[in-house]
């Protein structure tokens, strides 16, 4: 995934394009570049973060512009790779996200009739091919040259002594944002909102038109209206408020997550959430999701075994797109962040393909999840910068625990209690943030090693994946999440002195069969840090060291876990001094497959 940016108004365009893409740094950042211009195309670009080209670039004229931060996949990270990309004479600059599948068949004819490449990007053949068609009309160049290319893309064109952009979209996000007398392309919104909190979204196969003063979308050779948005989130949102990371402002914004994501349920008397994929005579339910938030996916199989009563599969949505089966009374349900995960993406079309209704659980208002499902659920975490997923998990957990209690078969007693075990959950959470120091403090060992496990059972098996994945994302340390019970099935052999584990102990019918985990781990000489429930008495004999966490009802148990696992790998990979918001050769949404 790259992070793309466009700006034209009446102020000078270099210096709003870095800020914007600083703003959009974490979708991409190996490489950057901008291009601007006033009368010919000026370009600046390396394989450096945007903070060292601001420092080193000179001052370029122009009050149109346009910029990429970028993630590798065609060619290494390199100043002639980065973005923009010119044509044969360096009048036409593009920027560009997605991938170009035929790109090499396109470079081919087009060395053929002349152009001459320099890069071993696919976007380069999108200046060519726009140059190939130009004959004084640069919309209808873009136009023609969009009907050659196969793949995704956001792109935007700049082009010298044209006083416009012109953008178009195709599977990846694209979103303008109206100011006053100016107006910004990018990829994302949290890119603009220094500028703007108006926007338009485009939809595949738009291609925008877009001036200092003016926006027109068109579509097939038609002008077609796009409605504007208002973005509820704020410039605060986007920033770090005083935190080092993004990603522990982010940890520390999850009592308010809570409350955003259920506020508009948790006054209801009880929970009632109409959805689509449940009507009818559904008899399974089927999950799909990429990363932390198949995490949550898994957590969601427990919870709506446990409160439903019907069988439910998680799955992995890169997965899913080679699995043969076909689905008969299958409600499916999408989860996604970003809501633009291109193996997701893939996975709900196939579904719909098959005649699945979808719903779809996103972050982002306007994603391209959102367009696919039939009906979509938004979590309120509001931005989430860090590549690493936190809030957004968590705002994911709300969603699956409020949805699946509107359905639930469990009886009125057990649902008062859970609705407020549900509603006192920001503040459980806000006592693992008061022991930061704490986990801090006692997790300063763990930098030193390179490889650890995470054990859980039950719905605690998926917050071991989550507490590995997390560990090994951030700080680099080789970490895997096991099944208890399955650590004497092969990964035993790998304990030892050097091999700390992590073991996630709920008070649930889990609880003896972990204890039994524990000594074995032990008995092996691991190092063992457990996770336990405050006034487990038990557990300090067992253990080498004990991290407490508020007692929940076990149901709610992988919230307060979540959290104390997030801080114990922000601060692991703080003592071994990453860069723990843009791990190396991690985007924060991953468009390609
Ligand atoms: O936007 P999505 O929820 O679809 O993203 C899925 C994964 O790429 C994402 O959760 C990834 O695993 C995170 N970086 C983990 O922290």
């Amino acid at each position: 995934m790259c992070g793309i940016i466009g700006y034209i108004g009446d102020k000078q365009a270099q210096p709003i394009l870095l800020n914007c893409l600083r703003r959009l740094e974490y979708r991409g950042y190996d490489s950057c570049g901008i291009a601007v211009t006033a009368g010919s195309i000026e370009v600046y670009k390396d394989a450096v973060r945007v903070e060292e080209l601001t420092r080193v670039m000179p001052k370029l004229d122009g009050m149109a512009g346009i910029g990429h931060t970028r993630w590798a996949t065609h060619g290494e990270p390199s100043q002639v790779n980065a973005h923009p990309h010119l044509d044969c004479s360096g009048n036409i600059a593009v920027v560009h996200n997605g991938v170009i599948s035929n790109f090499q068949l396109l470079k081919q004819q087009l060395t053929g009739e002349g152009h001459n490449f320099i890069s071993q990007t696919d976007t380069e053949v999108i200046p060519h091919l726009i140059e190939k068609y130009y004959d004084g009309n640069l919309e209808k160049a873009v136009e023609t040259a969009l009907r050659d290319i196969e793949g995704s893309y956001a792109l935007i064109v700049l082009m010298a002594g044209e006083p416009k952009l012109v953008a178009a979209r195709k599977d990846s996000p694209l979103i303008i944002g109206i100011g006053d007398r100016e107006n910004i392309i990018a990829s994302d919104v949290p890119a603009i909102l220094d500028y703007t909190d108006r926007v338009i979204y485009l939809e595949d196969g738009d291609i925008g038109i877009i001036t200092k003063d003016g926006i027109r979308v068109r579509r097939h050779g038609t002008k077609v209206n796009r409605k504007e948005h208002k973005i509820s989130w704020s410039v605060d949102d986007a920033q770090k408020a005083g935190y080092e990371h993004f990603m522990l402002k982010e940890i520390h914004e999850q009592p308010k997550v809570i409350r955003d994501t259920l506020g508009e349920y948790i006054q209801a008397a009880e929970p009632v959430v109409d959805l689509a994929v449940m009507r009818g005579d559904i008899e399974s339910v089927l999950i799909l999701a990429c990363g932390t938030s198949y995490h949550a996916a898994l957590v969601g199989k427990y919870i709506m075994e446990e409160l439903l009563r019907i069988p439910v599969r998680a799955e992995l949505a890169s997965e899913f797109n080679y699995c043969a089966q076909t689905l008969a009374r299958t409600g499916a349900i999408a989860i996604t962040q970003s809501g633009e995960t291109a193996d997701m993406l893939k996975a709900m079309k196939k579904l719909k393909d098959m005649g699945c209704l979808v719903l779809a659980i996103t972050n982002v208002v306007g994603s391209s999840a959102s367009r696919i499902a039939n009906q979509t659920i938004y979590t309120r975490a509001g931005p989430e910068i860090s590549v690493a997923a936190t809030k957004s998990f968590m705002a994911q957990l709300m969603v699956l625990y409020w949805l699946m209690m509107s359905y639930s078969k469990v009886d009125a007693r057990r649902l008062t209690d859970l609705i407020m075990g549900l509603r006192q959950l920001p503040e459980k959470v806000q006592q693992v943030l008061d022991n930061e120091d704490k986990i801090m403090e006692g997790t300063k060992h763990l930098s030193g090693y390179e490889n650890v496990f995470f054990i859980g059972r039950g719905i605690n098996f998926p917050i071991a994946l989550e507490g590995a994945l997390k560990l090994k994302e951030i700080s680099y340390i080789h970490a895997e999440g096991c099944a208890a019970g399955e650590l004497k099935h092969g990964p035993f052999a790998l304990l030892s002195e050097n091999t700390p584990v992590i073991a996630i102990v709920a008070q649930d019918n889990t609880y003896e069969a972990m204890l039994t985990n524990i000594r074995e781990v032990k008995a092996r000489g691991s190092p063992l840090i457990a996770l336990a429930e405050e006034g487990d008495g038990a557990i300090g004999q067992l253990a080498d060291s004990v991290i407490t966490v508020p007692k929940v009802d076990a149901i709610f148990s992988p919230v307060v876990n979540t959290v104390a696992l997030q801080l114990l790998a922000y601060y692991t990979a703080k003592h071994r001094g990453c860069p723990i918001d843009t791990p190396r050769n991690l985007a924060k949404s991953v468009t390609v497959e």
